[in-house]
């Protein structure tokens, strides 16, 4: 069953559907498969068992959410939000395929202010708490979905400089191009906004969380199959992905000098694997009180 987007989406949310979504789906392989060595340094520790209910927010195309309903078993449930009705599409029939469609529940929502029940054991975001457009709110909506002394775990990268895969594309394509103004279009607060430990410590606990934990989670991407499909991925996302983007005409002129200098760079970075680059996150952790 889905929920109907409220009418007054946010810009943010308009712009994952308009923009990000088909880049998003052109590049599933990546944004899925990619983050294999990420995920098996985070998932088998979290603390979800047989019976729980848990949420996933800002679920994407639903792989951990299928995951953890593999955890839960029949006996628990999972629900798993997300503002992009296309991206559940996607969750919905692989849900199927692996015979938990009937543990989850996919919903289109806006996190911030949804109504959640209140019972949940666990609350889980990757990569998606970054975007809210009011990270207090989204993080208190994320409280509300527990029961008293439910955990929330959330993933989220740490600076552009300890995270190269993103930040040496923006640095070979502002060789080429300005930085984006103050009035690009963006998906929400972005990729770093809670890299700052002390910040996200404080709209934890403003948000009402207890137990606030914070553990450095260092993994290789494999941020494309070739040299081109990586360079194809950094002109489609992320921080290379928006100064291509925001540069309009200007970006297409120089395009082949562009996607020379990125190539190059990123073939250093060739394995038998695909194109393999470091990655640094938080995996913070934090309680409903008792
Ligand atoms: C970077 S993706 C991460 C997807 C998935 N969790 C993963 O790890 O692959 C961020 C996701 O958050 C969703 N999102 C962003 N803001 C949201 C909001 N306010 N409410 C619900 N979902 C949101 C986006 O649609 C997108 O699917």
């Amino acid at each position: 069953m889905s929920t109907a987007a409220a009418p007054e989406n946010t810009e943010f949310v308009d712009f994952w559907n308009e923009v990000l979504v088909p880049k998003f789906v052109k590049y599933k392989h990546v944004l899925v498969d990619g983050l294999s060595h990420h995920s098996e340094k985070i998932l088998p520790s979290l603390n979800i068992r047989q019976g729980d209910k848990v949420v996933d927010v800002g679920c994407g195309f639903g792989d951990t959410a299928i995951l953890f309903a593999q955890r839960v078993g029949p006996s628990g449930s999972v629900l798993a939000i997300d503002c992009c009705d296309s991206f559940l599409q996607f969750g919905r029939e692989d849900a199927k395929a692996a015979g938990v469609d009937e543990i989850i529940e996919f919903v289109e929502a806006d996190v911030q202010g949804y109504p959640f029940p209140g019972d949940r054991d666990f609350c889980f975001s990757r990569f998606g708490t970054q975007f809210f457009e009011n990270p207090v709110a989204g993080l208190r909506s994320m409280r509300a979905s527990l029961r008293p002394g439910g955990e929330m775990v959330m993933i989220v990268w740490r600076t552009i400089g300890d995270n190269p895969w993103l930040g040496l594309p923006k640095q070979i394509v502002l060789q080429f191009l300005p930085e984006p103004g103050e009035d690009a279009r963006t998906c929400g607060p972005g990729p770093f906004s809670m890299a700052n430990q002390e910040m996200v410590t404080k709209q934890l606990e403003i948000s009402g969380y207890t137990n606030i934990e914070f553990e450095r989670i260092d993994a290789p991407l494999v941020v494309g199959r070739t040299p081109d499909d990586a360079v194809g991925f950094q002109l489609a996302l992320g921080p290379a992905g928006e100064v291509y983007r925001e540069a309009g005409e200007e970006a297409q002129g120089k395009h082949d000098e562009i996607e020379q200098a990125l190539k190059a760079e990123l073939s250093k970075y060739e394995t038998e694997e695909g194109i393999v680059m470091q990655s640094s996150s938080w995996k913070i952790s934090a309680r409903n009180p008792e």
